[in-house]
């Protein structure tokens, strides 16, 4: 290393502005195995309680992007889009924009990751198809773009390997709630994997990393400001994740309820989502339309129109999965309990995070790297918040093959998603879009 960690460190440490190339040198170095684990502990802490400047911010990123393979996708013809959600509950969004997009000639390439603790991930909702594969080589990956028009794939250990190291780190020393280091970890990933215009859907709410709008706002402004640096445009959504997304959370339910998007219907602020990112990356791309009312129409069209759904339908086949499962597609956990209301009221989700983490303790989740995850497990909720309940309606229906978990999780979800006996105020599922 060019530069002595410790005097980096100290630097920091006292708030300075560390350069782009004692940035590159440190990452390149901890990717490398030259620097160890307390040095770079120190850092992170002294980062978190300092901060970053934009540049920073920004350098920091194209070196954990260039800190292993980083994807050409210049033989795919157009402007490539990406889109990334900073992660929540029953988010099912990607399943239904992607294959949106391609319907209206839009190619997207992704690499997502699995889900780790209450967060869901894009990966186990497709790999609960059976057959679906997620792990392709770079031909493939390409091939399949070019054949489809989109590809969901599983992020590979060669790309940004530099992150993959940090995000362990930074999880066993208290510093994964930084917004610079969010930030960069985010688009240091987007940035390796090849898309020239990314659209991000930031959460917001006590489901997500970022609990209010303005820590949520703070944490759009820098990606999108890495991206202006680095050359990509990149426009965020504020959506709210302080209840889960539509119906169901757990992998196969999700899949069956972004079917039903697909298939022209679907979860009122699910689908309001799903339209308004796909407008968003409609009009970011080369067939943009005159105007975002008309995008809007076009996104409505192949909705409706069962469009996305046939090209969802192709990819399932292309990556191997059996499409006539998608024909019969139903709850099929060992054990189904309903969870009743026992007063008369409104519902209420009090905290979203503990929706997911229920949803982990009846194996739909991983409570660490490596689990297995059971696809048939989660919830499915019949009500909503803020929807008024007369006492023994169902709320929602648990879904596990684990009986010994079911009396923990209908008290677990009794606790957190209560019936209230006055409505409480509505939030809008899309809090704002920066551009
Ligand atoms: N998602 C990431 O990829 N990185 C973070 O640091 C947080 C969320």
């Amino acid at each position: 290393m060019k530069y002595p960690m410790y005097e980096l460190i100290e630097k920091k440490k006292h708030g300075k502005v560390l350069t782009e190339d004692e940035i590159r040198d440190m990452i390149l170095a901890y990717t490398a195995g030259e620097v160890p684990d307390y040095q770079m502990s120190a850092m992170l802490m002294a980062i978190w309680f300092k901060g970053m400047t934009d540049k920073e911010t920004a350098d920091l990123t194209l070196a954990m992007a260039d800190s292993g393979d980083k994807l050409d996708l210049s033989v795919i013809k157009g402007t490539k889009l990406d889109k990334h959600s900073t992660g929540g509950i029953g988010d099912k969004t990607s399943l239904i924009v992607m294959p949106v997009l391609a319907a209206l000639g839009v190619p997207t390439a992704k690499m997502s990751g699995r889900g780790l603790g209450f967060t869901g991930g894009t990966i186990d909702k497709l790999e609960s198809i059976p057959g679906l594969r997620s792990e392709f080589s770079e031909e493939e990956f390409k091939d399949i773009v070019q054949k489809i028009g989109f590809i969901d794939a599983a992020q590979t250990a060669e790309l940004a390997p530099a992150d993959k190291l940090l995000y362990a780190l930074r999880d066993v020393t208290a510093t994964i709630d930084s917004i610079p280091l969010i930030a960069s970890s985010i688009m240091s990933k987007k940035l390796a994997a090849g898309a020239d215009r990314i659209v991000l859907d930031v959460k917001c709410g006590t489901g997500a990393f970022m609990q209010d709008v303005d820590s949520a706002r703070e944490l759009a402004r820098q990606m999108i400001r890495i991206g202006d640096l680095t050359g990509r445009k990149v426009v965020a959504v504020l959506s709210d994740m302080n209840e889960p997304l539509g119906h169901a959370v757990g992998n196969r339910l999700e899949v069956m309820e972004a079917l039903e998007v697909l298939s022209g219907g679907g979860e009122e602020r699910l689908r309001h989502l799903c339209e308004k990112i796909s407008t968003e990356m409609l009009q970011l791309s080369d067939q943009a339309r005159p105007t975002p009312e008309e995008a809007g129409k076009a996104v409505r069209e192949v909705l409706d129109s069962g469009k996305a759904l046939e090209l969802f339908r192709t990819y399932v086949t292309v990556a191997g999965g059996d499409v006539s499962f998608l024909d019969d597609l139903k709850p099929r956990a060992e054990y189904q309990e309903e969870v009743k209301a026992d007063s008369d009221g409104y519902l209420v989700c009090r905290n979203a995070s503990e929706v997911g983490l229920i949803s982990v303790l009846l194996g739909a989740g991983r409570a660490k790297k490596g689990d297995a995850i059971d696809p048939e497990a989660g919830i499915w909720f019949h009500k909503k918040p803020g929807d008024a309940v007369t006492k023994g309606d169902v709320i929602a229906t648990i879904h596990t093959g684990k009986q010994e978990a079911l009396p923990e999780a209908v008290r677990r979800l009794k606790e957190v998603c209560p019936v209230r006996p006055e409505r409480e105020a509505g939030r809008p599922v899309i809090y704002e879009i920066l551009r």
